[in-house]
């Protein structure tokens, strides 16, 4: 019998875990197997920021396996702002969560890190070997550090105990039940909020930068699914990058223009070329996970966005979109 506690389980990647579960063929690789119990927790279940709460969110439950996604997370703004709370924040309760874990005999941990760990000054692409080859981008260093010493935590809790603790590395994610926040969220959720606007209001819709810089983005249920392969398929200390291939980067003129067509926006589309680009592109390779995967089908970029576009229209009521809900 195995009991997997997923933390930060009603977030962007918890829901999809919990839909991959509820979803995929029983028995099948990534489908629920007879003898697991899946319990998706969410904050108002236990602040693992605090020890106490984290105990006892871990006796009512008593998991065999975690999946730790539970994290303060945010946009480039807020971690500008907030990195001693990022960074402390972070820290217990990723101490919490590992420390309890071993306490309880768990069997198996998986933290979720971030490509953001990895150093600013780095040859691309970025692989599971340069996690500490020097300091992360300044605007994020409280998160960045917080998580890359969960890596280091998995080390000396195995070189101690003997604890079979890793860790994943998702590049940027979407999908539904994102934080649609139109200040503090990711690039997609963002500009699909700001076309839905547009849309509505009769505005022209307006991307920042030019368009130009690449990144992989990866759908929270196939991430979903990479997480269950690594819950059940590998069990090294080592992290595993989770992502599509290099060759699979998209613009963020694609994006746009996907978000576009999803949204239904037929108005005036500009990009202000005058705001900052960020970085061109910070490719990470998916060799690791392949070679140990044996390979897997990626959803096609647009079919992806189109389904995320299609549950936030539906879902705007009661998404993350940063507004105060109406009594
Ligand atoms: N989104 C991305 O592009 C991205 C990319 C790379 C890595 N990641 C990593 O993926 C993981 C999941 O991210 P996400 O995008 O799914 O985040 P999210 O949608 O913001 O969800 C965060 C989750 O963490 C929980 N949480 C936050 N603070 C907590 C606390 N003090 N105690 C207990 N639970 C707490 C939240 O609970 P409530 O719902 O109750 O608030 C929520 O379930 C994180 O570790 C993040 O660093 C995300």
């Amino acid at each position: 019998m195995s009991v997997i506690l997923v933390t930060g389980g009603t977030g962007l990647v918890g829901r999809a875990i919990q839909h991959v579960i509820e979803t995929e063929p029983e028995s099948s690789r990534f489908g629920k197997r007879s003898g697991e119990t899946w319990i998706f927790a969410s904050s108002s279940e236990g602040d693992l920021r605090d020890p106490a709460q984290t105990r006892k969110l871990f006796e009512k439950y008593k998991p065999t396996h975690v999946i730790h996604l539970a994290a303060l997370v945010g946009g480039l703004f807020k971690n500008m702002k907030y990195k001693a709370t990022f960074l402390r924040d972070n820290t217990l309760i990723n101490d919490n969560v590992l420390h309890t874990s071993y306490e309880t005999n768990v069997k198996k941990l998986i933290s979720c890190l971030s490509t953001c760990v990895f150093p600013d000054k780095v040859t691309y692409p970025l692989d599971e070997t340069k996690i500490h080859l020097g300091l992360p981008h300044e605007s994020n260093f409280g998160y960045a550090h917080a998580k890359r010493m969960v890596d280091v935590a998995n080390h000396a809790y195995k070189d101690q105990y003997g604890c079979n603790f890793t860790s994943a590395i998702p590049t940027n994610v979407f999908g539904p039940h994102d934080n649609f926040d139109l200040e503090d969220s990711h690039v997609i959720p963002g500009l699909l909020h700001k076309c839905y606007l547009a849309k509505k209001n009769g505005t022209p819709f307006v991307v920042s930068g030019t368009g130009k810089p690449l990144r992989q983005f990866i759908y929270s249920r196939d991430l979903a699914k990479l997480f269950i392969w690594q819950l059940r398929e590998y069990d090294d200390v080592e992290p595993v990058i989770l992502s599509v291939g290099e060759d699979e980067e998209v613009s963020i003129k694609q994006v746009a223009d996907s978000i576009v067509k999803a949204v239904g926006f037929s108005g005036e589309y500009s990009f202000d070329t005058a705001r900052a680009d960020g970085q061109f592109r910070k490719p990470a390779s998916n060799k690791k996970l392949l070679d140990l995967m044996g390979g897997f089908e990626f959803t096609p970029f647009d079919q992806a966005l189109e389904e995320t576009a299609q549950w936030f229209l539906q879902n705007y009521d009661n998404a993350r979109t940063g507004k105060v809900p109406s009594a």
